[in-house]
């Protein structure tokens, strides 16, 4: 028996990466799952392989920044599987690029997909939440509070994503909704990173920087997922959840036992 029998979950930006992870991991514990990015083609090859793996999952085409096809989505959803016990939100994009050379159209990009698009979930979802006990999670970033050169896009986005989540919760709890967020550190094995430390090099000093001293896992991050949609977590909102080896502290290089 699955701790999200009989539970229906949405995953925005759950083609690949943490996001497909999350969706993988509601669904074997019983949840039905509906996941959705802007690729058909790659969305439904998630779902297959989400499939093989025997979850109860449908894929659609949808891109975050088109508020009326998400409400088409989410129509189309609460038909086939009822009310969204847990939506998340996930789809981001990144790129390194200096501020000065970033095109307006390059900063705009980014924003609209992250924070418009985390707005347009939560917003276009809301009359197919169930109400009460609908839990909502974004998934954030630690740029959001530590400022970083070259994202300046995605810092700026992602900071906003988190106060969406304060917001909505405040706004939302009274319907029994509860809204939290969570901040991976570096997690191994995905695109983000990809972008961010592409070499060895790069991914050995920042592993060094991190009190733990080692990137995170797609299912540590699932796993923080599935406890801020359970009822263990049934008091908890408005909160944004850390799962990053301590990268929040700061560097911690300097930091050995004797
Ligand atoms: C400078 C760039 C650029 C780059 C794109 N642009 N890539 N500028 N350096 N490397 C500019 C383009 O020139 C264009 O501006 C504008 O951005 C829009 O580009 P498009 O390709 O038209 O956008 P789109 O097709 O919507 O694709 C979005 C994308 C792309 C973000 C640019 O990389 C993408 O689809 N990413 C999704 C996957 C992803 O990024 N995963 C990592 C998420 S992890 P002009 O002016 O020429 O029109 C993550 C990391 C950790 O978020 C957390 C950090 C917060
Ligand atoms: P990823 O594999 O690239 O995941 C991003 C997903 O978003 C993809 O499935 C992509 O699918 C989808 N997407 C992008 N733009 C979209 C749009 N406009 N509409 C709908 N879907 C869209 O990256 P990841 O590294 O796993 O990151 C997942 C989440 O974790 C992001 O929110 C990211 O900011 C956050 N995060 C990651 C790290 C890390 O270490 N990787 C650290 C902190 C936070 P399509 O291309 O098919 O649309």
């Amino acid at each position: 028996m699955g701790r999200y029998d009989g539970k229906t979950v949405f995953v925005a930006g759950a083609s690949s990466g943490i996001n497909l992870a999350i969706a993988r991991e509601f669904g074997l514990e019983g949840a039905r799952v509906s996941i959705v990015s802007r690729s058909a083609e790659k969305i439904a090859s998630a779902a297959a392989d989400l499939r093989a793996e025997g979850v109860d999952v449908v894929g659609y085409d949808c891109d975050v920044r088109d508020h009326a096809r998400l409400e088409e989505v989410f129509a189309e959803a609460h038909k086939r599987f009822g009310p969204i016990d847990v939506l998340v939100s996930g789809a981001a994009g990144n790129f390194l690029a200096p501020a000065f050379k970033m095109s307006a159209n390059a900063f705009k990009t980014v924003v609209d997909i992250d924070l418009l698009g985390t707005f347009n979930v939560f917003h276009a979802s809301f009359e197919h939440l169930r109400k009460p006990g609908a839990a909502l999670i974004a998934i954030t970033a630690g740029q959001a509070v530590h400022p970083m050169a070259f994202q300046v896009h995605a810092c700026a986005a992602k900071a906003g994503v988190n106060m969406v989540v304060k917001c909505l919760a405040l706004e939302w709890g009274p319907a029994g909704i509860r809204v939290n967020g969570i901040s991976p550190g570096p997690i191994a094995d995905t695109e983000g990173m990809i972008r961010l430390a592409a070499d060895p090099e790069a991914e050995a000093r920042l592993k060094n920087k991190l009190a733990l001293r080692d990137y995170g896992t797609k299912d540590d991050v699932a796993k923080a997922a599935l406890y801020l949609a359970s009822e263990d977590a049934h008091y908890v909102t408005g909160t944004i959840l850390n799962v990053d080896g301590g990268n929040d502290l700061g560097d911690a290089s300097a930091n050995c036992l004797p």
